[in-house]
């Protein structure tokens, strides 16, 4: 059931201001608009994210984005059926400026509003262009701030998520920036680091493969990735070996040096993912993956992934690169499937940079184990 009409979503957790309009019963796709104004250029100088900076650029582009997504869609507020933002987790001074701009509009043009989780949004990202496995299956989101393996329970109204996997330290996007931080790529370096190592053929330096660890923080025993550990490594190899990192302005295609040790990162970090994903996936009994998050733009942890599965005869989801970095359609995708589930959030809702996602995907429920699947 999704009668609701198009829901605008919002999404300013980070640093992208993105807004986008989806209606999921939208035959040729559900996606009429999305538009994404990055901030990426204003925090480069500062090799991170400067939350300050942020929260007053979210307030400067978040009217024009908006504005911009519902011309694209060719619709005015009145032709809009919900106001879905993300609640958390993020930055909180970043969230509450989304969250506030929803609430006024929801308020002004009488509109439900939804707030949506932003890992719930990220796996709603790859069924804008894919359909959803029909019983349960893994889903794992890797980005800048998580690595997070949820087992996704069929047979709801809205998404249950169990977690069963973490990182204990890391998310592989954040090592992913700090490893290029190091050797004097800009931030975030993720995206440059897969096509480095594609256009530079070099021998892969080897790095150790941190295993998969047992993390009983929260009175709960989940597994846990760890990234920490590698980027380590990579410190005591490029002192080691006395490597220089990129100087300025220095293409570093000219580096094979350099290129050598991202690239055995980069396999480090793909094998750390891979491998203990798809032995869960034989735990769990299931037969079907989702990868989602920023990091699953990543071209040769695409192809290990799908190589993975092919072996093993399970099917693979993995968003088209556009939907797999932050934006704001797999945040209106996912308050569309709540809405139409009959859930809205009032106007009292608030941010929470730490939310959790175990239980269902509505950030104003309790969380709890799912009851047995119909
Ligand atoms: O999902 P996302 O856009 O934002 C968060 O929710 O964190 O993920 C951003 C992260 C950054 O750390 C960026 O370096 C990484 O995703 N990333 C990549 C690639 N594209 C983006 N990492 C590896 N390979 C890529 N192609
Ligand atoms: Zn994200």
């Amino acid at each position: 059931m999704t009668g609701q009409g198009p829901v605008l979503g919002i999404e300013t957790s980070c640093d992208e201001t993105a807004a986008g309009v989806v209606d999921l019963a939208r035959r040729s796709g559900p996606v009429l608009a999305d538009v994404v104004a990055s901030q990426v250029a204003l925090h480069a100088p500062h090799g991170g994210v400067v939350p300050e900076m942020a929260s007053r650029q979210h307030l400067v582009d978040l009217p024009v984005v908006v504005d911009r997504a519902l011309a694209e869609a060719g619709l005015d507020v009145d032709g809009l059926g919900g106001v879905a933002v993300t609640v958390g987790p993020g930055l909180v001074g970043a969230l509450l400026v989304g969250l506030s701009y929803a609430k006024s509009l929801a308020l002004a043009a009488d509109l439900p509003l939804i707030g949506v989780h932003h890992l719930d949004g990220h796996v709603r990202a790859a069924f804008l262009e894919a359909e959803e496995p029909a019983g349960d299956y893994l889903a794992l989101v890797v980005s800048g701030g998580h690595a997070s393996l949820f087992r996704v329970v069929a047979g709801h109204a809205v998404p249950w998520y169990r977690l069963l996997a973490r990182t204990l330290d890391d998310a592989p996007g954040e090592a992913f920036d700090k490893v290029g931080k190091l050797l004097g790529l800009p931030y975030p370096s993720g995206a440059a680091i897969d096509r480095l190592v594609l256009e530079v053929p070099v021998q892969p330096v080897s790095f150790p493969r941190a295993r998969i660890k047992s993390d009983g923080g929260r009175g709960v025993t989940h597994r846990a990735f760890s990234f920490s550990g590698l980027k380590t490594s990579v410190r005591h190899h490029v002192e080691q070996v006395g490597l220089q990192p990129l100087g300025p302005g220095e293409d570093p295609r000219d580096r094979p040096d350099v290129v050598a040790v991202l690239a055995g990162f980069q396999e480090a970090v793909v094998d750390m993912l891979v491998g203990p994903t798809l032995r869960i996936l034989g735990e769990e009994g299931l037969d079907a993956l989702v990868v989602v998050g920023g990091v699953s733009a990543n071209t040769l942890l695409r192809r290990r992934f799908a190589e993975a599965c092919a072996a093993r005869g399970a099917r693979i989801v993995i968003p088209a690169p556009r939907w797999s970095t932050d934006n704001a359609a797999m945040i209106a995708a996912a308050g569309a499937l709540r809405l139409a589930a009959g859930e809205h959030s009032g106007l009292d809702l608030n941010a929470d940079p730490a939310l959790a996602l175990d239980g269902p995907a509505g950030s104003d429920r309790p969380a709890g184990p799912p009851s047995e699947s119909p």
